[in-house]
């Protein structure tokens, strides 16, 4: 699996008026999993103990090995100081420690599918991002009848068959990213909100029939290629702003 972005090792500045996307491959070895182990703490490491098989623990290791590296760039600290909290829906976050009192805090999410992880990382306002490697989704008409706002439904359904699933899934990471920039799990609300088909959708999504507290009535929601195979979206609260997608170098860590 390779991600389609440009491969930047380090990020670029990063304004308040933008976000950034990271694809980082999962398909590595065994030093480049070592190595991201080594940064992993106490709990991340049990936590991927925990998972059943081999596979989902290097794919746990790997993701959060490549968020830290990146996260540590952004806010100057090595990957093995970060230390995270969590907000009450749920939503992981840096510790305060981490916030620079000169800049707007540093906000980000990570979602992963297949053998692709994506890290969102934007300042002082909330991000969600969801990827899915396209495959088959058993009775996905059904889902979208149970879990799709009926206006998408009926453009799902609308569609020619060819072209089905792949619209499903873009829709299903549009309406998942947005949730996880609210923060609140996917829950309930999955049907609230009204996202357009369309491949090359960026463009605000309402917020305003969710339920709960959601910082913002508004979501600026991208649409994102990351590599064949896979579709992704992003989602900012509030602000709509460019999204520039770049490559972490999994495999660069080997030498490290
Ligand atoms: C978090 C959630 C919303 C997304 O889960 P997911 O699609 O399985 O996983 P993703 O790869 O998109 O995201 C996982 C990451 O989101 C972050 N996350 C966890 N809870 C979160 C929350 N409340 N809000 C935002 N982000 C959250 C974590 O960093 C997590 O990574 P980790 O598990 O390695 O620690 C999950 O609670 C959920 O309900 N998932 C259901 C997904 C589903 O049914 N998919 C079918 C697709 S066809």
């Amino acid at each position: 699996m390779t991600p389609a972005w440009p491969t930047r090792p380090t990020p670029p500045d990063l304004p308040v008026t933008e976000a950034h996307v990271w694809a980082a491959s999962l398909e590595i070895g065994a030093n480049v999993l070592a190595e991201c182990e080594s940064l992993l703490s106490a709990e991340e490491r049990s936590r991927a103990l925990a998972l059943r098989n081999a596979d989902l623990r290097r794919k746990y290791v790997v993701s959060h090995g490549a968020l830290r590296i990146l996260l540590g760039q952004y806010v100057g600290d090595r990957p093995q100081n970060l230390m995270f909290a969590t907000a009450p829906g749920g939503k992981p976050q840096l510790c305060k420690r981490h916030d620079n009192p000169e800049n707007e805090s540093i906000r980000f999410n990570l979602a992963h599918s297949g053998e692709l992880a994506l890290v969102a990382v934007a300042r002082g306002l909330e991000v969600g991002i969801d990827c899915e490697r396209l495959r088959e989704v058993n009775e996905f008409e059904r889902l979208a009848e149970r879990y799709f706002h009926p206006a998408e439904t009926k453009e799902l359904l609308a569609a020619p068959p060819a072209v089905r699933l792949l619209n499903f899934l873009r829709c299903w990471t549009a309406k998942e990213a947005v949730l996880k920039a609210c923060g609140t799990g996917i829950g309930e609300a999955l049907p609230l909100l009204h996202i357009p088909l369309a491949e090359c959708f960026a463009g605000w999504v309402d917020l305003s029939d969710l339920p709960g507290p959601v910082s913002g009535s508004h979501c600026w929601v991208t649409r994102l290629s990351p590599a064949p195979d896979y579709v992704a979206a992003v989602a900012v609260l509030g602000v709509p702003m460019p999204v520039h997608c770049f490559t972490f170098p999994m495999m660069a860590l080997a030498g490290t």
